[in-house]
């Protein structure tokens, strides 16, 4: 369970809030989608529970514990992280990169190589892929090694910052297919960032909603396109709800 008690964040002395009075409880198991305009707040968000950012009020709990109890080696080896961006290491073989927490945690050669191959095939790369240079991969190959790697020591918690932006639509919709594939497999707690209302509402177990650093509403795909919260949710989903409703979908 991640927990979020009256979190803010400010910068610039508290004249700006990157994020204001947040409270939100994902559960165990729990797929969440956050959804926002660009500097809503939702990258500052996911980082927060890693401990990239420090929050200026508030507390984030880890099934119970406050975060900044929790060993920072041990909270990170405990969160996988796909980055906003692909964030590979350009001088890393593609086997490299996804065994980059393996190789630290000091796995043996033979452990990490079968991770990476088990991996390899989780993503639908061929395993010759292992010993490329990311540039020799396509943008949306690296994009899957970056969930490869998130994935390798089979972390509690999965936070992705939107793992498919800046994707061809192709792409895009033959990952979102993959990653509903990942969800029934892969059981963990995931947090996944998008701007895309599509992706938000096939993926979302339930989907939280950003606007300039508020988070508007939480809710499931029908609650939000029922009953929106706020003018701003109405309006940004007025479209899907519209077309739902007249292919009598509104379930
Ligand atoms: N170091 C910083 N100093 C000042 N302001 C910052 C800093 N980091 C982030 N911000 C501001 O905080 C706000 C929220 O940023 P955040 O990265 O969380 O947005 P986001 O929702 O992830 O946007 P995007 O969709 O573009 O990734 C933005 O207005 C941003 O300019
Ligand atoms: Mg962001």
């Amino acid at each position: 369970m991640i927990k979020f008690t009256r979190v803010s964040k400010t910068y610039d002395d508290g004249a700006t809030y990157a994020l204001r009075d947040l409270n939100l409880t994902v559960a165990n198991s729990e797929f969440l989608v956050l959804l926002g305009s660009s500097g809503s707040g939702k990258s500052t968000t996911m980082k927060m529970i890693n401990r990239l950012i420090e929050p200026s009020a508030g507390a984030i709990e880890l099934d119970g514990k406050p975060v900044k109890e929790i060993d920072l080696v041990q909270l990170r080896r405990s969160i996988g992280y796909v980055f906003q961006g692909i964030g590979l290491f350009p001088h890393m073989s593609i086997a490299e990169n996804i065994a980059i927490v393996p190789r630290l945690m000091g796995w043996s050669k033979e452990k990490q190589t079968a991770r990476v191959n088990e991996l390899l095939d989780l993503i639908n790369l061929p395993g010759s892929y292992a010993e490329r240079l990311p540039e020799q991969l396509s943008g949306g190959q690296q994009q899957r090694v970056g969930v490869a790697r998130a994935l390798a020591i089979d972390p509690e918690y999965l936070l992705m910052d939107e793992p498919f932006g800046a994707l061809d639509a192709v792409t895009r919709d033959k990952l979102q297919l993959e990653m509903l594939q990942w969800r029934k497999t892969l059981n963990k707690t995931v947090i996944f960032v998008t701007h895309d209302l599509f992706e938000a509402l096939t993926l979302g177990d339930r989907i939280a909603i950003f606007h300039e650093g508020v988070m508007q509403q939480v809710g499931t795909r029908s609650e939000i396109l029922r009953t929106p919260a706020t003018d701003f949710v109405k309006e940004l989903f007025a479209k899907p709800a519209k077309q739902l409703q007249e292919f009598g979908d509104l379930v």
